[in-house]
């Protein structure tokens, strides 16, 4: 039996449709009912077959809530651990500790005690360090930097690892993944996929960093194949292409068949509007359109590489134009 956390979000519904279309039996956790369609309408886009969805066992469960763990983990042999809080918002460094640190630790601490065979982890490459020379691609081997001034998302997630790493050390075979911004259909509103409602609806800005891309097809396929594969206590970076944010959003918008964003912004902007951001969020309360750390990357030029996992498995990624492409075109289709 296969447990999925995260299995409401982005990343892990993909995961689940590939997962139960290859009739393995997959149990997953979800917090609220209402999380449960987006799963749905994410199985919509491979399949018109609604018995697929209802082959998953559902239960509610909190990654940081061990007794509904301890209940979740029950004949589980693989674990595949999606859940993370993600923000770039100062304010929610706490839950994010809780959620992606303290989270991970009962996720490995239980596939200790229950001997699972294999547990596979998605991290992020805001948990993989920097090169050492601009000109050289980040790769597996290079280490996170905790001296520097890294973002709550960064440290949570590097710290997730390191409960992986125990699990590793404590007999639990491991793999973990490491993709760079995850592009894909569904989740219109929420983190990465965001971007296409963003340019759609009149985004008229770009900046020139660059960082990795992958489509979530790509992500999963890695997935799976890694914890089929005999392949242990390993991490792989999952990144098709190193795009500028300017080339992804003129992309998206020519998918979109919208205006192009035309204003380039430089990093002096950004700072001031982050400034401004931060003070009108303490004033009104809400989230800040903007922060430190969001601001920061997307002017910092970061290139990966991927010749691990492509070596590893032979994986040919999807070329970031057609899963633009494809996704523009979902997009399309459900806002007409
Ligand atoms: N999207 C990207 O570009 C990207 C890039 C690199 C790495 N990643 C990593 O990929 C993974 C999946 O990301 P995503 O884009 O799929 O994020 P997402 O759409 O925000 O999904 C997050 C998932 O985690 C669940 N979750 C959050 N807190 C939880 C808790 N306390 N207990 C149980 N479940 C909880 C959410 O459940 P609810 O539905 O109940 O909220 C949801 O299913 C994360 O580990 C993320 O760090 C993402």
């Amino acid at each position: 039996m296969i447990l999925v956390t995260g299995g409401t979000g982005f990343v892990g519904s993909h995961l689940l449709y590939h997962l139960v279309v290859e009739n393995n039996d997959v149990k997953a956790i979800y917090r609220t009912n209402s999380s449960l369609e987006n799963v749905k309408k994410v199985f919509s886009y491979y399949t018109s077959d609604t018995s697929l969805f209802k082959k998953i066992i559902w239960l509610k469960a909190d990654v940081t809530n061990v007794p509904d763990m301890i209940v979740a983990f029950e004949k589980v042999t693989q674990v595949y651990h999606c859940a993370a809080f993600i923000s770039f918002n100062p304010k929610d460094y706490r839950e994010m500790r809780k959620v992606n640190i303290y989270g991970t630790a009962i996720v490995a601490n239980l596939a200790i005690d229950k001997k699972v065979e294999k547990l596979c982890y998605v991290s992020s490459i805001a948990a993989v360090g920097d090169a050492k020379t601009y000109v050289e691609l980040i790769t597996e081997e290079c280490e996170w930097n905790k001296e520097i001034d890294n973002s709550g998302y960064s440290i949570t997630k590097f710290g997730g690892e390191m409960e992986i790493w125990r699990a590793s050390q404590e007999g639990v075979d491991v793999v973990i993944v490491n993709p760079g911004v995850i592009l894909g259909k569904g989740f219109w509103h929420t983190g990465s996929s965001k971007l296409f409602s963003q340019v759609y609806n009149g985004f008229n800005f770009y900046t020139e960093g660059v960082t990795g891309f992958v489509a979530v097809t790509d992500v999963v396929k890695a997935m799976i194949n890694l914890m089929k594969a005999n392949i242990k206590n390993e991490r792989f970076i999952l990144v098709s292409e190193n795009k500028s944010y300017k080339d992804v959003l003129l992309a998206i918008a020519d998918g979109l068949c919208v205006k192009k964003p035309s204003k380039k912004i430089k990093p002096w902007q950004t700072a001031v509007f982050w400034r401004v951001a931060w003070i009108l969020s303490k004033l009104t309360g809400k989230e800040p359109l903007l922060s430190k750390y969001s601001a920061r990357s997307t002017h910092t030029i970061s290139k990966y590489s991927s010749k691990k996992i492509q070596e590893t498995l032979g994986l040919k990624f999807e070329l970031l134009e057609k899963t633009i492409k494809s996704t523009a075109h979902q997009f399309l289709k459900e806002v007409s």
